[in-house]
């Protein structure tokens, strides 16, 4: 069961919507996958058509002294998500203060979720910023895709933040209209071995598919970005590889 974390260079890049998309594209390929959201933002399960009163999630569960796992919704015959949950900020600390305590927890979790059988493939979508548990969860993945866009406040982050080891950078919302995005590109295609060999353009269908809460496979098939994180989910069967016992 590969376990793939996904993390933005900074928020705001489309790491959540790329989530729900190679979820869904790796799902038609026949895959069974479960995404789990780690931002207390709460959003993934947005992109798989929830209400946005719903309270249900693992750090709710933890919380709540429930078995984590209890609140992970089907979306698909095969495409599971487990939300984070919706908690005020006062049980945001609290969780927190929790779960930092018990450090093996999360190992301990994916074992459970291996031994289950019931996925072969995990997406974590981690905030861009946060708790110091998230490398953590991050250390638990088989493989890791930075999200960046094509601009000079991600261009100088490239300076100043290192990448964890073994993370790709995945380049989202590229746009080949924009000439600082193409000089980008060109030098981080130079530069960087780390970035991947394909891209996710800026696509309108992309921010449709979070407005009508779908990932964007389902909501427009056709759409470029769809296509693209069919590529995406071709990459990940040949290049990903659950080393993990
Ligand atoms: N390739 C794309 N083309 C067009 N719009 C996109 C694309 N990728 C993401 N978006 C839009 O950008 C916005 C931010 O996306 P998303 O919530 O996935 O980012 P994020 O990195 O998870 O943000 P946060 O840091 O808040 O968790 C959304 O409105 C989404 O629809
Ligand atoms: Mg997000």
């Amino acid at each position: 069961m590969p376990v793939i974390a996904l993390q933005g260079i900074r928020g705001g890049v489309g790491t959540t919507s790329i989530t729900a998309g190679l979820a869904w594209a790796l799902h038609r390929l026949g895959e069974r996958v479960l995404a789990i959201d780690f931002s207390p933002d709460n959003q993934l399960c947005l992109h798989f058509n929830t209400p946005l009163s719903l309270t249900a999630g693992w750090a709710r569960a933890e919380l709540d002294e429930r078995p984590w796992h209890q609140d992970a919704l089907r979306y698909a015959d095969g495409l599971d998500f487990l939300p984070f949950g919706k908690l005020s900020v006062a049980e945001c600390s609290r969780w927190l203060a929790r779960h930092q305590q018990a450090p093996g927890r999360w190992p301990q979790y994916l074992t459970q979720l291996r031994d289950s059988g019931d996925y072969n493939w995990l997406l974590l979508d981690l905030p861009a910023a946060g708790p110091a548990c998230i490398e953590q969860w991050r250390a638990a993945a088989d493989a890791q895709l930075c999200v960046l866009t094509a601009d000079a406040n991600n261009h100088i982050r490239l300076h100043q933040q290192s990448l964890p080891p073994g993370a790709r950078l995945l380049l989202n919302q590229f746009s080949a209209d924009s000439r600082l995005q193409q000089d980008l590109q060109q030098n981080w295609r130079q530069h960087l071995d780390t970035l991947l060999p394909l891209s996710i353009h800026r696509d309108e269908a992309m921010a449709e598919a979070l407005a009508v809460k779908q990932p964007v496979g389902e909501y427009s098939a056709v759409s470029l970005a769809a296509d693209e994180l069919n590529i995406l989910a071709g990459w990940c069967l040949a290049h990903v590889t659950g080393s993990r016992p």
